[in-house]
């Protein structure tokens, strides 16, 4: 099974070792290049797994297309399974920073562009499993939930937050449904996993900083849980 993993603002795995090939996305003609801090841009090639540091998002101006871009790239080169991660702030009071939620479905509140095409494949569950995750550490806070994508760059008001909340959201980022979208549309399996980097009602000083020192943190877990460590 050839995999990829797209790693999230402050996320760093595998960073020890040294890949087969490292392909910085300025080299990858029509790569969108995101300006994000804690975004490494490159594609690290190693033996069980491509990942990709760092993401574009709609904040920075980029189009739902470009979003999709490195997603389809992979699939053009022939990955068959996506891990998609992310930072997102924990909306269910019961969350931690640095807890890790498993994706178990979205809502899409990213003002996605005119050309995003409703698709029938979309109407129909989609199926988040994957051999990958095992969470036999007890160390490890693992949850399953919904996720509910924003288009940013602002963090939630108030008043979204319990909006999201009665609408069934335990988590709120502004990536990874591009990328679901385009998986899912490929028929290629996908993984999603946030990180919860701050916790509505909870954090006190809420920042790019803290989002990315939180994530950076949370790493090393997500390494273990998906055994890439
Ligand atoms: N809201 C949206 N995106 C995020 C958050 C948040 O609270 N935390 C990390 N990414």
């Amino acid at each position: 099974m050839k995999r990829a993993i797209i790693l999230g603002s402050g996320l760093d795995i595998l960073s020890q070792e040294s890949p087969l090939e490292s392909i910085p996305y300025t080299e990858i003609p029509g790569w969108p290049l995101g300006k994000v801090k804690g975004h490494k841009g490159v594609l690290d090639k190693y033996k069980n797994i491509w990942v990709l540091r760092g993401r574009a998002h709609l904040y920075e101006g980029f189009t739902w297309e470009q979003a999709c871009f490195p997603t389809q790239y992979l699939i053009n080169q022939g990955i068959e399974e996506l891990i998609l991660t992310n930072a997102a702030g924990g909306i269910d009071p019961n969350y931690e920073i640095g807890d890790l939620m498993q994706i178990t479905g979205y809502l899409n509140f990213m003002k996605p562009d005119k050309s995003r095409k409703l698709s029938r494949i979309l109407q129909k569950p989609i199926s988040y499993k994957t051999e990958l995750v095992k969470n036999t550490h007890d160390d490890i806070r693992l949850h399953h939930g919904n996720y509910v994508g924003v288009h940013g760059p602002n963090y939630e008001t108030h008043s979204e937050i319990a909006l999201f909340k009665s609408m069934g959201a335990s988590a709120v980022g502004m990536s990874t449904i591009p990328e679901i979208e385009t998986a899912v549309k490929n028929n290629v399996k996908v993984t999603a996993i946030s990180i919860i980097t701050n916790v509505y009602g909870k954090t006190v000083d809420l920042g790019h900083e803290g989002v990315v020192q939180a994530a950076k943190n949370a790493s090393e877990k997500l390494a273990r849980l998906l055994c890439l460590n």
